[in-house]
């Protein structure tokens, strides 16, 4: 069971402070938007590298941009230890999943709240993890979407059919409140935004999270 907080709720002017405070948790999720893939522009490759560089725990880069078959690869180059294209972006998932692993990245495939897992299964042999948005991409937030649950339920079941070590990421309204229930459905991988930043004491959000959803272990 790990937790990614998402810096997007982090104050921007002091990225290195925000990740020290989070040194306890299993990854730092680094939302890339480009204001064209969702209706909101956050930070890039020079921003990614300089994170890396400073970072106590590796970066799990979600990308929420056009054209990842180009882009993504270079995420990887700049330290994302784990790089997330969206399949509703990619022209070649197979190809860039592979590419990304080839660089030395896990591969994640994110996949928005209306769009379906079934087409996309076969592609879990060149996948690290899958990503179930629990809230339309795009903004910090937001409320939990619990209609997603089936779906994470789904992708679980074909993980566990498939074999091998393959995440589930749940990303969005993630709290103490719910993320008892995306562990129940399957998830073994949680973003959280503001659960953590928003805390006073974002190290013990981090710990409360990862206890609740220990505790509800699928
Ligand atoms: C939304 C981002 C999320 C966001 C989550 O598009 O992908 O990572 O930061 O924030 P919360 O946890 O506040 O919903
Ligand atoms: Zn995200």
């Amino acid at each position: 069971m790990q937790i990614s907080p998402s810096i997007l709720s982090a104050d921007f002017a002091n990225l290195e402070t925000e990740l020290a405070r989070i040194a306890n948790a299993d990854w730092a999720h680094v939302d890339v938007m480009d204001g064209h893939f969702v209706p909101n522009l956050t930070l890039g490759l020079p921003i990614v590298e300089a994170l890396a560089r400073v970072s106590p725990i590796p970066l799990d880069c979600h990308l929420m941009i056009e054209d990842p078959d180009r882009w993504a690869p270079m995420y990887a180059e700049a330290g994302g230890a784990s790089v997330t294209f969206h399949i509703e972006a990619a022209r070649d998932p197979r190809t860039l999943a592979k590419n990304l692993r080839g660089l030395g990245a896990r591969a994640g495939m994110a996949i928005k709240p209306n769009t379906p897992f079934a087409p996309y299964e076969d592609l879990l042999p060149d996948l690290d993890m899958v990503l179930v948005m629990t809230v339309e991409p795009g903004f910090g937030g937001q409320s939990f979407m619990a209609d997603q649950m089936p779906k994470v339920a789904q992708v679980r079941e074909a993980v566990r059919r498939h074999g091998g070590e393959i995440w589930v990421q749940v990303d969005g309204g993630v709290s103490a409140k719910t993320i008892e229930e995306c562990a129940e459905a399957g998830a073994d991988v949680f973003v959280a935004g503001s659960a953590v930043y928003g805390a006073e004491d974002a190290a013990a959000a981090v710990d409360q999270l990862r206890a609740l959803a220990t505790a509800h272990a699928h």
